[in-house]
C-alpha cells in the first residue's frame, strides 16, 4: 500500500547538497543557522502540503469526511493560513487556538471546539465567532453552555464527548478513551445528557458524538473499535429518544515515526480500515451514513518540523557517558522529559565522515533530566557543529516554556530554497514584557 508522510523519519524534502550539508526544502541547514541562529525550529511546507493530501486521498471514497486538524500539536498564524489553504478544518481546544485560527482567516464554520473544563469567556468567544461545533464534555458545561446561548439568543451546534472505554497501547499520559478518563461523558452517562438537551437544555442543538483513544497510536484496530461503539450508540439512541444524529467525531491519534523503531500505519491503511468500518456499521445498524469527523494533530504537523541546535560544552564522565550540551532543550522540546520521548538526529555539517562516536546529547536547562537524546551514534563532534534533531514539528514549540528565563526559539517555513521567518525569536525584553515591580518596591 501507498506510503504517506507520517511514516517517514525526515521531511520529505531532505538531501545532502554539494557542500556535504544537509538541506531540507532546498535551503541548507548550516546557511539557516548561521542566518537565524539557534535554536531554531523549521517546518518544510512540502511536507505539511503532503500530509494534508495523503489524508484527503485516504478518506477520498468517503465524502463525508471532514479533516479537522489538532491545532494543539502546533498552531501558529502561517501554520493556520496553510492548513486553511488546504481545506482542512481546526480542532481546537482554547480561546488563544481558536483567537490565532480566526485571525488567520480560517472559515470558522470549520472549526471545533473541544476540552473539559472550557471557560464561560471561551464559550461566548465560540458563539460570537460562530465556530462550527462545540464538543461538550460534562453536565456542568452543558448547562453552562445552554445559559450563555441563551442570554445571546443563539443556537449552540454540539457534539457530546463520550468515553467509549476503549485503552490504547501508548504513554499512559497521552491515553484518553479508557473509563477512567478525565474526558467526557461515560457511556452510562449519555441518557440523561440527551434528555436533558431534549427537555430543558432549548439552545442547544445535538449533531453527534465524538471521542479520542489517545495519541501516538499504531494499532489500526482501535479506529474500528471505536466506530463500532459509537455507531451502536446512535442506534440505540435513535431507538430510544427518536433522535437522528449524523456525525461521528473519531478523534485523533495516529503516530509517526520518531525512530527506526517505529512503524506507524499509513493515511490510506486508517483511511481504508475506517472507511470499511462504517459501511459495515451503517448497514448492520440500519443508520444513516454519518459525517465522518477526524481530528489528527501529530501524523499531520510532526514529520515536516526538525530543530537546529548548536553543539556546545562536552563532558567525558570518567568510564562512563560522553554528554555533548546543546543550547536548548526541554524548554523547547520537554517530550523526553515528559514521556520518554526517543528522537533523531543527524549532524547537518558532517554528512560525509566516517568515524562515529555515542553521545548523550544534553539540553542547557538547569535539571538532570533535561536530556534530549539518551544515546545516539553521531560523527566526532565539535563545538559549533549543527545538529539537527527530526521530527519535531508536533508538540515542542506548542509546548515549549520560558523555563530559566530563556527565549523561545524562532521557526522557520522552508520551501523551494526560500526561508521565511514565521515565529520570531523572543527578546530579552520579550522575558520581561508582563513583569511588574509594585511602586513601593520602586523606591
Ligand atoms: N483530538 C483530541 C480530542 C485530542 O485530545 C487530541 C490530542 C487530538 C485530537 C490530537 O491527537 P494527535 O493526532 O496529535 O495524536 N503532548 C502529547 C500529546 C497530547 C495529545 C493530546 N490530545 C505528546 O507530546 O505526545
Amino acid at each position: 500500500m501507498k506510503q504517506s508522510t507520517n511514516q517517514f523519519l525526515k521531511p520529505i524534502t531532505t538531501k545532502v547538497n554539494s557542500f556535504g550539508n544537509i538541506e531540507i526544502g532546498g535551503c541548507d541547514l548550516i546557511s539557516l543557522a548561521d542566518k537565524y541562529e539557534t535554536p531554531l525550529y523549521v517546518i518544510d511546507e512540502t511536507t505539511l502540503r503532503t500530509i494534508c493530501n495523503d489524508y484527503k486521498q485516504a478518506f477520498s471514497k468517503y465524502p463525508k469526511t471532514h479533516i479537522m486538524y489538532a491545532s494543539k500539536a502546533l498552531c501558529t498564524s502561517a501554520i493556520a493560513k496553510i492548513i486553511d489553504s488546504e481545506g482542512l478544518g481546526f480542532d481546537t481546544v482554547s480561546g488563544g487556538e481558536i483567537y490565532t485560527v480566526y485571525k488567520a482567516g480560517a472559515n470558522m464554520s470549520k472549526v471545533l471546539f473541544n476540552g473539559n473544563n472550557k471557560s464561560y469567556d471561551e464559550l461566548e468567544l465560540v458563539l460570537d465567532l460562530n465556530v462550527g461545533r462545540i464538543s461538550v464534555d460534562n453536565f456542568f458545561e452543558l448547562s453552562l453552555l445552554n445559559e450563555i446561548a441563551q442570554s445571546k439568543n443563539k443556537i449552540a451546534d454540539i457534539l457530546l464527548r463520550i468515553t467509549p472505554g476503549i485503552e490504547c497501547h501508548t504513554h499512559e499520559y497521552i491515553q484518553t478513551g479508557h473509563l477512567d478518563s478525565k474526558f467526557g461523558f461515560d457511556l452510562t452517562q449519555i441518557d440523561s445528557a440527551v434528555e436533558l438537551i431534549q427537555n430543558e437544555y432549548k439552545n442547544l442543538k445535538l449533531h453527534g458524538l465524538h471521542a479520542h483513544i489517545g495519541s501516538q497510536i499504531f494499532e489500526t484496530s482501535i479506529f474500528p473499535d471505536e466506530i463500532e461503539i459509537m455507531a451502536k450508540e446512535i442506534a440505540r439512541l435513535d431507538a430510544k429518544f427518536g433522535i437522528k444524529l449524523n456525525e461521528i467525531n473519531i478523534g485523533g491519534g495516529l503516530g509517526v515515526k520518531y525512530t527506526d523503531k517505529d512503524a506507524p500505519p499509513s493515511t490510506y491503511e486508517i483511511g481504508e480500515i475506517i472507511i470499511n468500518k462504517l459501511n459495515d456499521v451503517i448497514k448492520r445498524y440500519n443508520i444513516e451514513p454519518p459525517e465522518l469527523f477526524l481530528e489528527p494533530g501529530r501524523s499531520i504537523i510532526s514529520t515536516s518540523g526538525v530543530t537546529l541546535y548548536t553543539i556546545g560544552s562536552s563532558k567525558q564522565v570518567p568510564k562512563g557517558k560522553k554528554y555533548v550540551s546543546i543550547d536548548g532543550g526541554m524548554a523547547d522540546n520537554p517530550r523526553p522529559s515528559l514521556y520518554q520521548a526517543e528522537y533523531y538526529a543527524e549532524i547537518a555539517n558532517k554528512k560525509d565522515t566516517n568515524e562515529s562516536e555515542t553521545v548523550t546529547i544534553a539540553g542547557r536547562f538547569c535539571e538532570s533530566g533535561d536530556i534530549l537524546i539518551n544515546s545516539i551514534d553521531l560523527p566526532m563532534l565539535d563545538e559549533g557543529d549543527i545538529i539537527c534533531v527530526y521530527n519535531t514539528g508536533a508538540y515542542n514549540y506548542s509546548m515549549a516554556s520560558n523555563y530559566n528565563r530563556v527565549q523561545k526559539p524562532a521557526m522557520v517555513l522552508v520551501n523551494n530554497g526560500q526561508s521565511e521567518i514565521i515565529i520570531q525569536r523572543e527578546t530579552l525584553e520579550d522575558i520581561i514584557a508582563h513583569d511588574i515591580i509594585p511602586e513601593r518596591l520602586k523606591k
